[in-house]
């Protein structure tokens, strides 16, 4: 049975531990509360919100409608041949669980992958990304389900126009459809991709030259502690703005400004320009402005590290975009999504 809550905190429900309160809230753990939460809504003529881990959000004021905490969890394999298998993951599984069960069964593309925080349903919204991999790399299909009619349909990739960072979810589709399953295709041989930053010069380090998955997921598990703040000690939502993308006419004036500017060649002949590098360079990194700052490792990260409100935050990365544009005239923009 559904349970439907008034006046719910949502800060402990992210994992920057900043919120507001929700008008209405409710936990789903099947599809059938799923259902009943859509019909609930449309009868009461409120707006449906969906939170996964929380991950990637900052909610800066109180939630009018209903706000629904994705709890449908499982993943399975659902298909197997000697080449590859196809594996079905819920929408409100753990993403990092959901990369572990893979591992476990000897599949191979989703290990550069392991430890990003929040769910499976948020992957694909935001194609996420990490260590050279993106989850379009291996993504086959999901389903969703239409918030105003209840039907399901199914997305291909191509339906989902995933970019950098990037879905159809994120803007025609936005709020129109609850994810409820990823499939992802899943190789049954090695095939490592080992080129971003110090993967391998990690596995050098150990002296592994024929490495098994549990070395790259162990190896991208080091990185990440090294770099990135523990989410239960301070409180964060990773990346909190994106990278860069400049034309190339652009991204050479910088360049002999900054020679050592770090640059990527990314889609449609553009460069991307590390956020983090702008940031640290423009003299964020670990700097704190009251119980707010840029963590001192990766300048990509913003941190709570004593009870931020949402209006601390927002003053603070106001000061960040500013400093950016004034020492670069390059503009951030942020990856979370600001509520
Ligand atoms: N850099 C600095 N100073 C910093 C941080 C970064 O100079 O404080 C420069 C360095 O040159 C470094 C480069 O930026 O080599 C890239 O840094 P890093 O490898 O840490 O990756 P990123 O581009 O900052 C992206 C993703 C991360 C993902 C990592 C690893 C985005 C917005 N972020 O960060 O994703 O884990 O690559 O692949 O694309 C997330 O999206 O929440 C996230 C954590």
């Amino acid at each position: 049975m559904l349970k439907i809550e008034r006046n719910k905190e949502l800060a402990p429900f992210t994992t920057l531990r900043i919120g507001a309160a929700a008008e209405f809230f409710a936990v789903l753990k099947s599809r059938s509360d799923l259902e009943a939460a859509i019909i609930w809504a449309k009868e009461h003529r409120k707006k449906i919100w969906i939170l996964g881990g929380g991950s990637n959000v900052l909610i800066s004021q109180e939630v009018r409608g209903l706000v629904l905490k994705n709890e449908i969890k499982g993943s399975e394999i659902v298909e197997r041949n000697d080449d590859y298998a196809l594996v079905e993951a819920k929408s409100g599984e753990i993403w990092t669980k959901f990369v572990n069960f893979t591992v476990q069964h000897g599949l191979y593309g989703l290990e550069n992958l392991f430890l990003i925080y929040g769910t499976v349903g948020a992957a694909p919204v935001q194609n996420i990304g990490a260590y050279g991999v993106e989850l379009k790399d291996v993504f086959y299909h999901l389903k969703a389900i239409d918030l105003k009619t209840g039907h399901e349909k199914i997305f291909s990739a191509r339906d989902c126009r995933f970019a950098y960072r990037d879905s159809i979810f994120k803007h025609q589709l936005r709020g129109r459809y609850f994810i409820y399953s990823v499939t992802v295709k899943l190789k049954r041989q090695p095939d490592f991709k080992l080129d971003y930053g110090s993967i391998r010069e990690e596995l050098l380090k150990r002296n592994i030259k024929e490495p098994r998955l549990r070395d790259i997921v162990k190896v991208i598990e080091e990185i990440r502690n090294a770099k990135l703040p523990n989410p239960a000690l301070s409180p964060n939502a990773g990346s909190f703005f994106k990278n860069v993308e400049i034309s190339r006419a652009k991204s050479e004036a910088l360049l002999k400004r900054y020679p050592d500017l770090p640059h990527f060649s990314a889609s449609g002949g553009k460069v991307k320009i590390p956020a983090g590098w702008l940031i640290e360079k423009a003299g964020f990194r670990g700097k704190r402005i009251g119980p707010v700052g840029m963590h001192d490792k990766q300048a990509l990260v913003l941190v709570n590290y004593d009870g931020a409100s949402a209006k601390q935050v927002l003053a603070f990365i106001k000061k960040v975009k500013a400093a950016v544009k004034k020492k670069f005239a390059l503009d951030l923009e942020e990856e979370v999504n600001i509520l």
